[in-house]
């Protein structure tokens, strides 16, 4: 379907399918000059239904060229999520050493699996690509690798090359738990080890895990981060995406001690503590001399996902994000902000004069700039008991808030009168709230609003909050409201931002 824009609530810089349902982003992977986006796919309905590899590419991730769908369910089942590498040594057999194939590591789910004579409904195919994404062809041995004691969940393998022991490594997601097993050639798969039975958040199934070494800023030293997305479960209710600080030693995933004891006493640790952040991974073979970790997630959450307000299309990702891991000499931190190339849509800025607020500051702008803008405000840490907060709101009542909480020294987001609301009795039961996690003096909030959603990164995003909104009319209205006590304003800024489609 060609991809109409300007339907109440499509985002403007969001990823979104030209038509239809669409939820986990998969096989990310960046290969000569082109950051690839496949997709959760269902071509025939904007509910979930036989899923296939929608796909996009970009040279940014920031504006996106719809692709031709990728990959189409087969006799062994449907297709749903997984991963994709650049297999540069032609290990596969594939494709040749000087065209490497693209190889995607998928989960065939086959709901008549016991009509097939099958024990299991969940197994690992793969497909490649020898011109460079394009078109895909599934490999003839399918299925790859099937669960060893029929287990129902068994699925949404991220592969990626480990130097150290010379393998493939797949983490997959199995229930409560998660397996990593190693191949040489993509084709034949062998168990290594399981990790997560009785640790952090287990209020879900665990799905879409990612293993990946990163750099801790503060002392070079690297570590792996194991990513894991669960559904139930979340902080704020339904689906999101908890982490892990170890090590991982080609065979098997450890909790760094002190990452261990940050859990005990913190509780699970979460990317995202919106509602609307989901089944991210990140990308792979981005070139070293970038070295970024670029990650995006699915906008929506499986509490509501397939009756939100929009009809031509459904589901959206988040903007591209790089994550950085941080140390702070008794707890790790993964932070997330907008890639640099987000920078791009930046149209002109409209500021506030550095001031003290006792009630209300709004900035002198175009109404109709406030849907699409970010927004950048920074105060001094107020008395307990205020709440400081953006307030959007239009003339057809619609308030939405997001803002910190001095009390309780936390961020919230309150989206319960934000507009269409009761299309979901969970969308807007509660207000949602994610910890502070620096101690600065200074609160620092950059919050991005597209017709459909806002991406909260706080100081310099050591708390990410991501949150869908469907305003019955765009808002036209934005303040700062100080909320109780004077606050002092140092920055109020906002940015309007360009289209991307
Ligand atoms: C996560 C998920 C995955 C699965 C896919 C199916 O949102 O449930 O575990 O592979 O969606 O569409």
């Amino acid at each position: 379907p060609l991809r109409t824009t300007g339907e109440a609530y499509r985002p403007a810089y969001h990823f979104t399918p030209p038509g239809q349902w669409m939820n986990d982003p998969n096989g990310l992977v960046y290969y000569k000059g082109q950051y690839h986006l496949f997709y959760q796919h269902y071509p025939a309905g904007n509910v979930w239904g036989p899923m296939h590899w929608g796909h996009a590419v970009s040279k940014d991730m920031v504006h996106w060229q719809d692709r031709p769908i990728a990959l189409a369910p087969d006799a062994h089942g449907l297709i749903f999520s997984g991963s994709a590498v650049v297999d540069w040594n032609n290990a596969s057999g594939l494709g040749t050493k000087a065209n490497p194939p693209l190889v995607a590591i998928y989960t065939y789910h086959n709901e008549k699996f016991k009509e097939a004579g099958l024990t299991y409904p969940q197994s690992q195919g793969i497909a490649y690509s020898t011109d460079a994404g394009e078109t895909w062809h599934k490999y003839k041995g399918n299925p790859v690798l099937v669960p060893p004691e029929g287990k129902p969940d068994f699925r949404d393998p991220k592969v990626m090359w480990h130097p150290a022991s010379k393998s493939w490594i797949m983490t997959l997601a199995v229930g409560d738990h998660t397996e990593f097993y190693r191949s040489s050639d993509l084709k034949s798969w062998s168990f290594l080890s399981a990790f997560g039975k009785e640790i952090g958040a287990h209020g879900g199934v665990w799905e879409c895990p990612d293993l990946l070494p990163m750099k801790v800023k503060e002392t070079g030293e690297t570590k792996w981060v194991l990513i894991q997305s669960l559904n139930p479960g979340g902080p704020n209710g339904g689906s999101a995406t908890q982490y892990f600080v170890g090590d991982f030693d080609g065979r098997d995933f450890k909790l760094d001690p002190k990452y261990a004891a940050q859990l005990s006493a913190k509780g699970p640790q979460w990317l995202d503590w919106g509602r609307d952040n989901y089944a991210g991974v990140t990308w792979s073979d981005v070139p070293k001399a970038d070295g970024r970790t670029l990650m995006m997630g699915w906008m929506n959450n499986w509490d509501y996902g397939q009756v939100v307000p929009t009809t031509a299309w459904r589901g959206a990702m988040t903007l591209p994000r790089e994550l950085t891991l941080h140390f702070d000499g008794t707890n790790y931190l993964v932070k997330s902000e907008p890639a640099v190339e987000v920078d791009r849509l930046k149209g002109r800025t409209y500021t506030s004069v550095p001031q003290t607020v006792s009630e209300a500051l709004a900035v002198d702008m175009p109404a109709k700039s406030v849907m699409q803008s970010s927004i950048d405000v920074q105060f001094a840490k107020p008395a307990d008991g205020t709440m400081a907060y953006l307030e959007l709101s239009n003339d057809a009542g619609d308030i939405y808030k997001i803002g910190y909480d001095a009390t309780a020294n936390s961020f919230f987001s309150d989206r319960r009168k934000s507009g269409l609301v009761d299309f979901s009795d969970k969308f807007a039961a509660s207000v949602h709230s994610a910890p502070r996690n620096v101690a600065a003096d200074v609160i620092d909030m950059k919050v991005f609003v597209d017709h459909d959603s806002i991406e909260l990164f706080a100081d310099g995003g050591a708390t990410a909050l991501t949150d869908t909104l469907y305003p019955r009319k765009p808002y036209t209205s934005l303040r700062f409201v100080a909320g109780g006590k004077s606050v002092q304003v140092l920055k109020m800024q906002v940015t309007e931002l360009k289209d991307a489609f």
